[in-house]
């Protein structure tokens, strides 16, 4: 294993990315590698503001391009400010969502073509290829299950769940289409199972 390592993880709403992050981390630091973990949108101060923006169920009136550029913008920051002088001092990153979330909420949830998402996408971000992504999969409803108790709802969760099973099926498409970086994991298995599953994967790619 090379020591810095750019790694995602991805997945419709509460399927449990943010818990996961935390194993994922925890195993490299086991390797004894320095992790640094962050979120998109968001990881920066400017970036957090604009996830305000982007998840205020006030700005109902957001078109899908307006979307993307707040993304991206946030993301340009994101790779400046973080993720770049993360992996050039040789720490590992590891990502909350990155590009895929944008080709499957932006493309497939909000109808954007997948040309312009590819073409603005490239114009911030054409070096940062995660090395390895986790895709964490569920029905819809078993993610929906895990954060209704919440107490709040975001722009996006506002969506109905056709929205969602759409991006669900762009996330496993593009799993498919990248048998190499992806790696699909069933997260409607206990926390345990998917933490196994994660220790399994990095067991795997990486030695130690
Ligand atoms: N495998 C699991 N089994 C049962 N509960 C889980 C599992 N993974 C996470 N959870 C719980 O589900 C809830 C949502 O998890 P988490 O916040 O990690 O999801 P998320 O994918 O980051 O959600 P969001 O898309 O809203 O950021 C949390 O209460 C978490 O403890
Ligand atoms: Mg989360």
């Amino acid at each position: 294993m090379k020591n810095y390592e750019f790694i995602t993880l991805e997945g419709i709403e509460g399927v449990g990315k943010s818990t996961a992050i935390q194993v994922v981390k925890r195993i490299l630091e086991e390797k004894g590698r320095d992790v640094v973990i962050t979120r998109e949108p968001g990881g920066t101060a400017i970036g957090e503001k604009v996830r305000d923006i982007l998840l205020s169920t006030q700005n109902n009136e957001m078109s899908p391009v307006s979307e993307l550029f707040l993304l991206l913008a946030a993301r340009a920051q994101h790779l400046a400010e973080v993720v770049s002088p993360a992996l050039a001092s040789g720490k590992c990153v590891v990502c909350d969502r990155f590009f895929d979330a944008t080709f499957a909420y932006q493309g497939a949830g909000r109808g954007l073509d997948i040309s312009i998402i590819k073409s603005a996408t490239d114009l911030i971000s054409p070096f940062f290829i995660p090395t390895l992504t986790l895709l964490l999969d569920a029905p819809v409803e078993v993610g929906f299950q895990r954060i209704k108790n919440r107490g709040h709802t975001d722009r996006f969760e506002e969506q109905n769940r056709v929205f969602f099973e759409r991006i669900r099926a762009s996330y496993l498409n593009r799993a498919r289409l990248e048998p190499k970086r992806f790696c699909v994991i069933d997260a409607s298995q206990s926390l345990g199972e998917v933490s196994n599953s994660i220790e399994l994967i990095l067991q795997d790619k990486f030695d130690s």
